[in-house]
């Protein structure tokens, strides 16, 4: 059998598949919707059919090991892709995505995440885009599409309402049909509208007035929505062991469990097409979907990929997103001429995460890079010999301690014990405080870890030890810690797995000596994903107390021509997992900002944050930069954004709050399993407006390196009426898009990005809407004292409402007003339409 290539939905295509499908029996096509293990379908060698791998994650392709991942690149998390606000800086990514991809062997990757920054507490709004649906479509569909063009699939996730960890496989979410609609469908229709490949449904359930069902069993949204109506010919695949139910999920449209070789098909999916529960008609729809899937990225007899496999091999990953993690940069502040530096003789480089900064978020979208740039090496290169570089923490952020450095552990020792408690095998796991441990052969059930740690300097020692699963641990023979409870699966989705239960101890030296520790520890059945463990053995050595970090930091400060603070959240704040309770930055980062400013020396505080925090001194330092997890190339980019060699044009893509009370949308947390999203279309920066609240920073908001002013706005095909109207005729395309300029000048001193954002006003009415929605928006580099024309186009689609008793769009009829700014309060151009 021969596929001819071109394009997936042509009919000899669509044919050719049919008639692989029609050749398999009923077993390999129920194996065929099931993963063969994590991260692989399974191979049909007698229909042509490679094994398809799969990869997450958003911020850059982790590869296909469940442990120990080979070195992948590390990119800046997707909240710092949408700050750019450019859809052309997606393709550059879509071309880092491909090289990753195709060097480790990568066929689908599980990205992007389309869900909305719902809250600001959301675990996972760093591998989100946007709080804005406009937004986050129009930044997934540009990911999608040169992801795509590589031959490699996207996989948009989660579907649909996933923007809440807390609870996260359990939670129902109750959405009017309207909200749906309306913010949160709306990008996954430009997902598809993009021709996305795959798509991942959600761990949450959904109540959306029709049906109240799991995302992996819900028949009206995936069935009937999204491949009915929206027209997705593409692959619907589980969250990662989201799928239970084997007949629910069977007719409820989804295509693929994941991940394998369990979940709930296989046999018992068999069973119920023969018992014809599910009709196999229902199986037949997945299988093609699931060969469509194949045939697109090339694993169908070896043919080139719908998009065609090209060569990479020339584009340089490190410089795509060492540049995307400086132009994404966002300036908060910019007070008098502190930035960029001039060579400065001495920098004090201060702050918890300058020491170790925080490069991506934690959970699934984690990558092990081969390198990493920390804050001063990259100062220290970019600045040259001669110019003093300090470092200091200042303070801790970390509420628990940190992990034991390799330095101060030896090797350790793990006998593996089978039934009985025969001993099947020893094995060596390397230093440090994060030991892994694998069974040796599946007989084993337990394991004993031994190893030590040296407390090499006298004084007051923190000694902890933790592991997953039921254990027992010891220091010196002497217990520390009994576990009573067994790990599941559930515990790798919650991220338990990398903060398990434990104890830990204070333990005061005169002299040096090495602890012994002894870790007796059940190995858990961890579901689909295994059985493995993990040990995580923490230590701090005596150090100066925090009164004497920040006295350090402060003479540091005031002995330094300028002082650069770098604060911001870690793993314990921002991960995939858990919701965050604060929005404060732990430990006495605040104090910090304030003590180092108040040397006078000129302070530039560097927020290394992916979701907002309340930054209470951000008027009073001399300039401000929020960096996001700016992934590998972190100190590099910061020295090309505080020397000024890259434009940090970054725009907030969420609204940064002042206070934590102000926020219109805070509770993240289920009741009863019920999550209302009762405020409905208001979400973000529209609620804010609704409010009538001031934040600290409004959505949009960036000032880069120069000074932008929007001076008009006006119909692309047509001039404008004297009283600044269009008539609403010339100026339409044909899908009711109106192709608007918008004239912003450049009054600053250098050249830089300005983004364009228009907001559209509807009329008043009986509807709830928006005051100001984001309607359209687009960037453009001016030179000092030019002025351009940025064409902006408004989708048709930005005008209307949905009409819950037609179950259809409308367009209301009224006087609609378009506001040009720079921000979202910022009204400037305005220009009315009728429609
Ligand atoms: C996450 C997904 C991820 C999957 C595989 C899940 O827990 O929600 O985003 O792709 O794991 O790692």
């Amino acid at each position: 059998m021969t596929l001819q290539t071109g394009d997936s939905g042509t009919e000899a295509v669509e044919a050719d598949l049919r008639a692989r499908l029609a050749t398999l029996d009923l077993a390999t096509k129920v194996a065929l919707v099931t993963g063969e293990n994590s991260w692989n379908l399974r191979a049909v060698p007698a229909i042509g059919l490679r094994a398809v791998s799969l990869s997450d994650g958003p911020a850059g392709v982790r590869g296909v090991a469940q442990v120990d991942p080979l070195p992948s690149a590390s990119f800046p998390s997707p909240t710092a892709m949408a700050a750019t606000w450019d859809v052309a800086a997606a393709s550059g990514i879509g071309d880092a995505f491909a090289v990753e991809a195709h060097r480790q062997g990568v066929d689908v990757v599980l990205a992007p995440v389309i869900n909305l920054q719902r809250t600001p507490y959301g675990g996972r709004h760093f591998e989100n885009f946007s709080e804005d649906p406009l937004l986050v479509g129009a930044m997934g569909a540009a990911l999608v599409t040169a992801i795509q063009s590589h031959g490699i699939a996207a996989t948009p996730k989660h579907f649909i309402a996933n923007e809440t960890e807390t609870e996260r496989t359990s939670y129902t979410a109750h959405l009017d049909e309207r909200t749906l609609r309306e913010v949160y469908l709306a990008p996954f229709e430009d997902a598809v509208d993009a021709g996305a490949w795959a798509i991942m449904s959600a761990y949450n359930g959904v109540d959306d007035g029709v049906q109240a069902a799991p995302m992996s069993e819900h028949g009206h949204l995936v069935n009937d929505i999204l491949k009915g109506e929206l027209g997705f010919d593409g692959v619907v695949m589980s969250d990662w062991m989201a799928a239970r139910r084997t007949v629910q999920t069977a007719v409820g449209g989804l295509d693929l469990a994941m991940p394998g070789p369990f979940g709930p098909w296989g046999d018992a999916l068999l069973a119920a097409i023969e018992a014809g529960t599910v009709a196999e008609s229902v199986l037949d729809d997945k299988v093609l979907r699931v060969l469509r899937l194949a045939r697109r990225v090339g694993a169908l007899d070896g043919a080139t990929p719908a998009t065609g496999r090209d060569d990479v091999s020339g584009i340089d990953v490190a410089a795509v997103v060492r540049r995307l993690a400086a132009r994404s940069t966002v300036v908060l502040r910019r007070a008098g001429d502190v930035l960029p530096l001039r060579k400065p003789a001495s920098v004090a480089l201060i702050g918890p995460n300058a020491v170790e900064a925080f490069t991506q978020g934690g959970g699934s979208a984690h990558v092990n890079p081969p390198y990493l740039i920390s804050p001063a090496d990259g100062l220290r290169a970019a600045l040259g010999e001669g110019v003093t570089v300090t470092v200091d923490a200042g303070c801790t952020s970390r509420l628990t301690a940190r992990l034991a450095d390799p330095g101060v552990t030896d090797d350790w020792t793990i006998a593996h014990y089978a039934a009985g408690g025969h001993l099947v095998a020893s094995t060596t796991q390397p230093a440090g405080g994060h030991v892994h441990v694998t069974p040796a052969s599946a007989a084993v059930l337990r394991v004993s870890l031994t190893g030590t740690v040296r407390l090499d300097t006298a004084g007051s020692h923190e000694l902890g030890v933790a592991a997953l699963g039921r254990h027992e641990s010891f220091l010196d023979d002497v217990p520390l810690h009994r576990e009573t409870s067994t790990a599941h699966g559930e515990d790798v989705l919650t991220s338990t797995s990398n903060n398990p239960p434990g104890g830990s101890a204070t333990l005061t030296v005169d002299e040096p000596r090495a602890v012994r520790v002894r870790v007796e520890l059940e190995i858990p059945d961890l579901d689909d994903f295994g059985r493995w463990s993990v040990v995580i053995v923490r230590h701090v050595a005596p150090g100066p107390s925090e009164d004497e970090l920040l006295d350090a930091a402060v003479a540091s400060a005031v002995a330094a021509e300028v002082a650069v603070v770098v604060v911001g959240t870690n793993d314990e704040v921002e991960s995939e997992g858990f919701d965050r309770q604060s929005l404060a930055l732990t430990g006495r980062q605040d104090e910090l900002v304030r003590r180092v400013a108040a040397t006078g020396t000129p302070t530039i505080v560097v927020v290394n944050a992916g979701a907002p925090v309340i930054l209470p001194w951000l008027d009073e330092v001399a300039a401000v930069l929020w960096t996001w997890f700016p992934g590998q190339e972190c100190g590099n980019a910061l020295a090309d954004v505080l020397l000024g060699r890259v434009e940090p044009a970054g725009r907030l893509p969420w609204t940064l709050p002042a206070r934590e009370e102000d926020i219109p949308t805070r509770p993240t947390a289920p009741r009863d399993g019920r999550l209302r999203y009762d405020e409905g279309v208001l979400v973000g920066h529209r609620a804010w407006d609704a409010a009538g609240r001031q934040p600290a920073r409004p959505f949009g908001f960036g000032l880069g390196w120069t000074d932008f002013e929007v001076t008009g706005m006006r119909a692309a095909a047509q001039a404008l009426a004297a009283d600044g109207t269009a008539d609403g005729a010339a100026d339409r395309v044909p899908d009711g898009s109106v192709d608007l300029l918008v004239t912003v000048r450049n009054t600053g001193e250098r050249a830089g990005t300005a983004v364009a954002q228009v907001y559209l006003e509807p009329p008043a009415g009986e509807v709830v809407r928006p005051l100001r929605s984001l309607a359209g928006f687009a960037t453009a580099l001016i030179e000092p004292g030019e002025q351009a024309d940025i064409p902006v186009r408004i989708r048709g689609r930005a005008f209307q409402t949905w009409d819950v008793a037609a179950h259809d769009w409308t367009t209301l009829p009224g006087e609609y007003t378009l506001h040009a700014g720079l921000h979202s309060r910022d009204t400037g151009a305005t220009l009315t339409l009728p429609r």
